[in-house]
Protein backbone atom coordinates (compact mmCIF):
# COMPACT_ATOMS: atom_id res chain seq x y z
CA UNK A 1 0.00 0.00 0.00
CA UNK A 2 1.21 3.41 -0.95
CA UNK A 3 2.99 5.43 2.29
CA UNK A 4 0.31 8.26 2.80
CA UNK A 5 3.29 10.60 4.47
CA UNK A 6 5.88 10.54 1.32
CA UNK A 7 6.36 13.68 0.08
CA UNK A 8 3.70 14.64 -2.52
CA UNK A 9 3.17 14.11 -6.28
CA UNK A 10 4.64 13.09 -9.04
CA UNK A 11 4.09 9.34 -8.07
CA UNK A 12 1.95 9.69 -4.83
CA UNK A 13 -0.75 6.94 -5.16
CA UNK A 14 0.34 6.43 -8.65
CA UNK A 15 -1.31 3.57 -11.02
CA UNK A 16 1.57 1.97 -13.21
CA UNK A 17 1.55 4.90 -15.17
CA UNK A 18 3.13 7.04 -12.38
CA UNK A 19 0.47 9.71 -12.34
CA UNK A 20 -0.26 11.15 -8.95
CA UNK A 21 -3.61 9.82 -7.45
CA UNK A 22 -4.24 7.10 -9.45
CA UNK A 23 -3.20 3.93 -6.74
CA UNK A 24 -6.08 1.21 -6.63
CA UNK A 25 -5.84 1.58 -2.93
CA UNK A 26 -6.30 5.25 -2.79
CA UNK A 27 -9.44 5.14 -5.80
CA UNK A 28 -11.43 2.38 -3.80
CA UNK A 29 -11.02 4.66 -0.60
CA UNK A 30 -12.37 7.53 -2.36
CA UNK A 31 -14.99 5.82 -3.86
CA UNK A 32 -16.18 4.23 -0.88
CA UNK A 33 -16.61 7.29 0.95
CA UNK A 34 -18.21 9.03 -2.07
CA UNK A 35 -20.31 6.24 -2.98
CA UNK A 36 -23.83 7.60 -2.54
CA UNK A 37 -23.51 10.90 -4.25
CA UNK A 38 -21.17 8.79 -7.10
CA UNK A 39 -24.38 6.67 -7.70
CA UNK A 40 -26.40 9.84 -8.02
CA UNK A 41 -24.87 11.28 -10.31
CA UNK A 42 -24.28 8.20 -12.75
CA UNK A 43 -27.78 8.21 -12.64
CA UNK A 44 -28.79 11.94 -13.67
CA UNK A 45 -26.29 10.48 -16.69
CA UNK A 46 -29.41 8.70 -18.61
CA UNK A 47 -28.00 5.72 -19.77
CA UNK A 48 -30.80 3.48 -20.43
CA UNK A 49 -31.46 -0.71 -20.57
CA UNK A 50 -29.44 -2.24 -23.60
CA UNK A 51 -27.41 0.17 -24.37
CA UNK A 52 -23.35 -0.27 -25.49
CA UNK A 53 -21.35 1.74 -23.12
CA UNK A 54 -17.87 2.80 -22.00
CA UNK A 55 -16.48 3.75 -19.09
CA UNK A 56 -13.37 5.50 -20.33
CA UNK A 57 -10.48 5.55 -17.62
CA UNK A 58 -11.91 3.30 -15.53
CA UNK A 59 -9.35 2.99 -12.69
CA UNK A 60 -10.19 -0.03 -10.61
CA UNK A 61 -13.57 -0.19 -12.04
CA UNK A 62 -15.76 0.92 -9.79
CA UNK A 63 -18.79 2.00 -11.96
CA UNK A 64 -18.86 -0.84 -13.81
CA UNK A 65 -21.21 -2.92 -11.35
CA UNK A 66 -23.30 0.36 -11.73
CA UNK A 67 -23.01 0.66 -15.37
CA UNK A 68 -24.24 -2.71 -15.56
CA UNK A 69 -26.83 -2.53 -13.75
CA UNK A 70 -28.26 0.30 -15.85
CA UNK A 71 -27.42 -1.60 -19.15
CA UNK A 72 -29.26 -4.80 -17.97
CA UNK A 73 -28.75 -7.94 -19.67
CA UNK A 74 -29.43 -6.61 -23.34
CA UNK A 75 -26.47 -4.36 -22.61
CA UNK A 76 -22.86 -4.61 -22.96
CA UNK A 77 -19.99 -2.75 -21.28
CA UNK A 78 -16.10 -1.94 -22.43
CA UNK A 79 -13.97 -0.84 -20.06
CA UNK A 80 -10.32 0.74 -21.20
CA UNK A 81 -7.22 2.29 -18.83
CA UNK A 82 -3.92 3.37 -19.44
CA UNK A 83 -2.43 1.58 -16.63
CA UNK A 84 -1.89 -2.24 -17.27
CA UNK A 85 -2.18 -2.48 -13.52
CA UNK A 86 -5.77 -1.39 -13.56
CA UNK A 87 -7.08 -3.06 -16.50
CA UNK A 88 -5.82 -6.40 -14.58
CA UNK A 89 -7.39 -5.14 -11.84
CA UNK A 90 -10.99 -4.97 -13.23
CA UNK A 91 -10.29 -8.37 -14.98
CA UNK A 92 -9.72 -10.09 -11.66
CA UNK A 93 -12.57 -8.32 -9.82
CA UNK A 94 -15.28 -8.90 -12.70
CA UNK A 95 -16.18 -12.24 -11.87
CA UNK A 96 -17.03 -11.10 -8.36
CA UNK A 97 -19.10 -8.73 -9.57
CA UNK A 98 -21.16 -10.85 -11.65
CA UNK A 99 -22.46 -8.68 -14.16
CA UNK A 100 -25.61 -9.24 -16.15
CA UNK A 101 -23.93 -8.07 -19.26
CA UNK A 102 -20.50 -8.57 -21.36
CA UNK A 103 -17.46 -6.65 -21.04
CA UNK A 104 -14.64 -6.02 -22.76
CA UNK A 105 -11.43 -4.68 -20.88
CA UNK A 106 -8.54 -3.06 -22.77
CA UNK A 107 -5.32 -0.82 -21.75
CA UNK A 108 -5.23 1.79 -23.75
CA UNK A 109 -6.15 5.64 -24.06
CA UNK A 110 -8.49 8.18 -24.46
CA UNK A 111 -6.23 10.03 -26.97
CA UNK A 112 -6.42 7.39 -29.29
CA UNK A 113 -9.62 4.59 -28.72
CA UNK A 114 -9.03 1.43 -30.23
CA UNK A 115 -13.33 1.39 -30.66
CA UNK A 116 -14.91 1.71 -34.35
CA UNK A 117 -16.75 5.30 -35.59
CA UNK A 118 -20.30 5.20 -33.64
CA UNK A 119 -19.53 1.93 -32.02
CA UNK A 120 -21.26 3.00 -28.47
CA UNK A 121 -24.22 4.43 -26.90
CA UNK A 122 -22.50 6.62 -24.41
CA UNK A 123 -19.33 7.26 -23.08
CA UNK A 124 -18.90 7.91 -18.57
CA UNK A 125 -15.19 9.23 -18.18
CA UNK A 126 -15.18 9.68 -14.37
CA UNK A 127 -12.58 12.03 -12.44
CA UNK A 128 -9.49 11.95 -15.56
CA UNK A 129 -10.04 14.95 -17.23
CA UNK A 130 -8.33 16.25 -14.24
CA UNK A 131 -4.99 14.67 -16.11
CA UNK A 132 -5.40 15.42 -19.34
CA UNK A 133 -3.84 19.13 -20.55
CA UNK A 134 -6.34 21.52 -22.43
CA UNK A 135 -5.08 20.02 -25.81
CA UNK A 136 -5.27 16.45 -24.40
CA UNK A 137 -8.98 17.18 -23.29
CA UNK A 138 -9.84 18.48 -27.00
CA UNK A 139 -8.76 15.27 -28.43
CA UNK A 140 -10.30 13.08 -26.31
CA UNK A 141 -13.58 14.90 -26.62
CA UNK A 142 -13.54 14.28 -30.48
CA UNK A 143 -12.71 10.47 -29.92
CA UNK A 144 -15.84 10.22 -27.43
CA UNK A 145 -17.44 11.79 -30.01
CA UNK A 146 -16.17 9.65 -32.37
CA UNK A 147 -17.04 6.27 -30.96
CA UNK A 148 -20.56 7.40 -29.73
CA UNK A 149 -23.50 6.93 -32.14
CA UNK A 150 -24.96 11.00 -33.38
CA UNK A 151 -28.34 11.03 -30.67
CA UNK A 152 -26.60 9.46 -28.15
CA UNK A 153 -24.64 10.72 -24.72
CA UNK A 154 -20.98 11.48 -23.48
CA UNK A 155 -21.02 12.35 -19.63
CA UNK A 156 -17.94 13.82 -18.08
CA UNK A 157 -17.55 13.41 -13.81
CA UNK A 158 -15.12 15.63 -12.26
CA UNK A 159 -13.67 16.61 -9.16
CA UNK A 160 -14.07 20.32 -8.41
CA UNK A 161 -11.12 21.73 -6.93
CA UNK A 162 -12.80 25.08 -6.31
CA UNK A 163 -15.50 23.49 -3.99
CA UNK A 164 -13.48 21.62 -1.38
CA UNK A 165 -13.38 22.48 1.85
CA UNK A 166 -12.40 21.54 5.40
CA UNK A 167 -13.21 23.37 8.37
CA UNK A 168 -12.42 23.91 10.96
CA UNK A 169 -9.51 26.32 9.29
CA UNK A 170 -8.99 28.96 7.30
CA UNK A 171 -11.57 29.89 4.74
CA UNK A 172 -10.23 29.23 1.34
CA UNK A 173 -7.40 26.99 2.49
CA UNK A 174 -7.64 24.03 0.37
CA UNK A 175 -8.59 26.08 -2.64
CA UNK A 176 -5.23 28.38 -1.83
CA UNK A 177 -3.49 25.10 -1.76
CA UNK A 178 -4.78 23.63 -5.14
CA UNK A 179 -4.00 26.78 -6.82
CA UNK A 180 -0.45 26.72 -5.66
CA UNK A 181 -0.37 23.42 -6.56
CA UNK A 182 -1.31 24.28 -9.84
CA UNK A 183 0.76 27.00 -10.54
CA UNK A 184 4.08 25.11 -9.23
CA UNK A 185 3.37 23.05 -12.36
CA UNK A 186 1.12 20.09 -11.47
CA UNK A 187 -1.41 19.45 -14.19
CA UNK A 188 -3.30 17.44 -12.61
CA UNK A 189 -4.43 20.10 -10.27
CA UNK A 190 -5.07 22.42 -12.91
CA UNK A 191 -7.57 19.80 -14.23
CA UNK A 192 -9.42 20.32 -11.23
CA UNK A 193 -9.69 23.62 -11.36
CA UNK A 194 -10.87 23.76 -15.07
CA UNK A 195 -13.71 21.24 -13.70
CA UNK A 196 -16.48 23.73 -13.67
CA UNK A 197 -16.42 24.62 -17.65
CA UNK A 198 -16.52 21.31 -18.54
CA UNK A 199 -19.89 21.92 -19.87
CA UNK A 200 -18.48 24.47 -22.10
CA UNK A 201 -15.77 22.34 -23.24
CA UNK A 202 -18.63 19.74 -24.29
CA UNK A 203 -20.26 23.01 -26.52
CA UNK A 204 -16.97 23.87 -27.98
CA UNK A 205 -16.03 20.28 -29.06
CA UNK A 206 -19.37 20.44 -30.79
CA UNK A 207 -22.12 18.56 -28.70
CA UNK A 208 -25.36 19.30 -28.24
CA UNK A 209 -28.20 19.77 -25.10
CA UNK A 210 -25.46 20.09 -22.70
CA UNK A 211 -25.88 20.07 -19.17
CA UNK A 212 -24.25 20.83 -16.45
CA UNK A 213 -24.25 19.96 -12.62
CA UNK A 214 -22.10 20.73 -9.54
CA UNK A 215 -23.06 17.90 -6.58
CA UNK A 216 -21.42 18.68 -3.43
CA UNK A 217 -20.58 16.02 -1.54
CA UNK A 218 -20.31 17.02 2.53
CA UNK A 219 -19.62 15.04 5.40
CA UNK A 220 -19.51 15.95 9.45
CA UNK A 221 -18.59 15.00 12.86
CA UNK A 222 -18.68 12.34 13.58
CA UNK A 223 -17.44 10.44 10.84
CA UNK A 224 -17.95 6.83 9.65
CA UNK A 225 -14.77 4.48 9.77
CA UNK A 226 -14.35 4.86 5.51
CA UNK A 227 -15.13 8.28 5.32
CA UNK A 228 -12.21 8.95 7.79
CA UNK A 229 -9.86 6.19 6.98
CA UNK A 230 -10.25 7.98 3.36
CA UNK A 231 -9.80 11.44 5.27
CA UNK A 232 -6.72 10.61 7.37
CA UNK A 233 -4.99 9.60 4.73
CA UNK A 234 -6.01 12.91 2.11
CA UNK A 235 -4.72 15.13 4.76
CA UNK A 236 -1.59 13.55 6.11
CA UNK A 237 -1.16 13.74 1.58
CA UNK A 238 -2.27 17.40 1.39
CA UNK A 239 -0.01 18.45 4.23
CA UNK A 240 3.01 17.11 3.61
CA UNK A 241 2.36 18.49 -0.27
CA UNK A 242 1.70 21.83 1.25
CA UNK A 243 5.05 22.06 2.96
CA UNK A 244 6.98 23.92 0.15
CA UNK A 245 4.23 26.37 -0.93
CA UNK A 246 4.17 30.16 -0.13
CA UNK A 247 0.77 30.49 1.91
CA UNK A 248 -0.17 32.90 4.31
CA UNK A 249 0.87 32.31 8.34
CA UNK A 250 -3.01 30.55 9.09
CA UNK A 251 -2.50 28.36 6.32
CA UNK A 252 0.76 27.25 6.49
CA UNK A 253 0.44 26.51 10.92
CA UNK A 254 -2.71 24.19 9.89
CA UNK A 255 -0.88 22.38 7.35
CA UNK A 256 2.09 22.38 9.53
CA UNK A 257 -0.19 20.79 12.35
CA UNK A 258 -1.74 18.22 10.11
CA UNK A 259 1.73 17.11 9.40
CA UNK A 260 1.44 14.99 12.63
CA UNK A 261 -0.54 12.12 12.24
CA UNK A 262 -1.94 12.29 15.96
CA UNK A 263 -2.83 15.96 15.29
CA UNK A 264 -4.73 14.71 12.13
CA UNK A 265 -6.41 12.42 14.20
CA UNK A 266 -7.35 14.90 17.12
CA UNK A 267 -8.43 16.85 14.04
CA UNK A 268 -10.74 15.00 12.71
CA UNK A 269 -12.32 14.41 16.22
CA UNK A 270 -13.27 17.97 16.46
CA UNK A 271 -17.32 18.08 16.80
CA UNK A 272 -16.77 20.54 14.23
CA UNK A 273 -15.18 18.78 11.74
CA UNK A 274 -16.12 19.19 8.52
CA UNK A 275 -15.54 18.66 4.71
CA UNK A 276 -17.16 19.38 1.72
CA UNK A 277 -15.90 17.67 -2.04
CA UNK A 278 -17.81 19.31 -5.55
CA UNK A 279 -18.13 17.43 -8.40
CA UNK A 280 -19.40 18.51 -11.63
CA UNK A 281 -21.45 15.94 -13.88
CA UNK A 282 -21.38 17.44 -17.76
CA UNK A 283 -23.67 15.33 -19.98
CA UNK A 284 -23.50 16.03 -23.78
CA UNK A 285 -25.52 14.80 -26.77
CA UNK A 286 -23.24 13.45 -30.17
CA UNK A 287 -24.84 15.65 -32.97
CA UNK A 288 -26.24 14.27 -36.35
CA UNK A 289 -22.77 12.94 -38.49
C1 LIG B 1 -8.49 8.99 -10.71
S1 LIG B 1 -8.55 7.57 -11.72
C2 LIG B 1 -10.29 7.42 -12.06
C3 LIG B 1 -10.70 6.02 -12.31
C4 LIG B 1 -12.22 5.78 -12.46
N1 LIG B 1 -12.74 6.43 -13.64
C5 LIG B 1 -12.94 6.25 -11.23
O1 LIG B 1 -13.59 7.31 -11.26
O2 LIG B 1 -12.85 5.56 -10.19
C6 LIG B 1 -7.87 8.06 -13.21
C7 LIG B 1 -7.63 6.91 -14.17
O3 LIG B 1 -7.37 7.45 -15.44
C8 LIG B 1 -6.39 6.65 -16.07
N2 LIG B 1 -5.85 7.49 -17.16
C9 LIG B 1 -5.08 8.59 -17.07
N3 LIG B 1 -4.83 9.09 -18.29
C10 LIG B 1 -5.45 8.28 -19.18
C11 LIG B 1 -5.55 8.26 -20.60
N4 LIG B 1 -4.96 9.17 -21.35
N5 LIG B 1 -6.27 7.28 -21.19
C12 LIG B 1 -6.89 6.33 -20.43
N6 LIG B 1 -6.81 6.29 -19.08
C13 LIG B 1 -6.11 7.25 -18.47
C14 LIG B 1 -5.44 6.32 -14.95
O4 LIG B 1 -4.64 5.20 -15.24
C15 LIG B 1 -6.43 6.06 -13.82
O5 LIG B 1 -6.84 4.72 -13.76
Amino acid sequence: MADPTRRGPPDAHASSTGRALTGGDRLDSHFEMARPEYAAQLRAVGIRPGWRVLDAACGSGSFLPWLAELVGPLGALAALDLAPDSAALVERRAPAWALPCPLEVAVGTVLGLPYPDASFDAVWFANTSQYLTDAELATALAEFRRVVRPGSLVALKEADGTLTRILPGPPGLVLRAVVGWAAAGEAQWRGCLRAAALPSWLRRAGFGGVRGRATLIERAAPLDPVTRHHLRNTLIFAAAHAADLDLPAADAALWARLRDPAAVEQFLDDPDFYTSEGNILAVGVVPPA
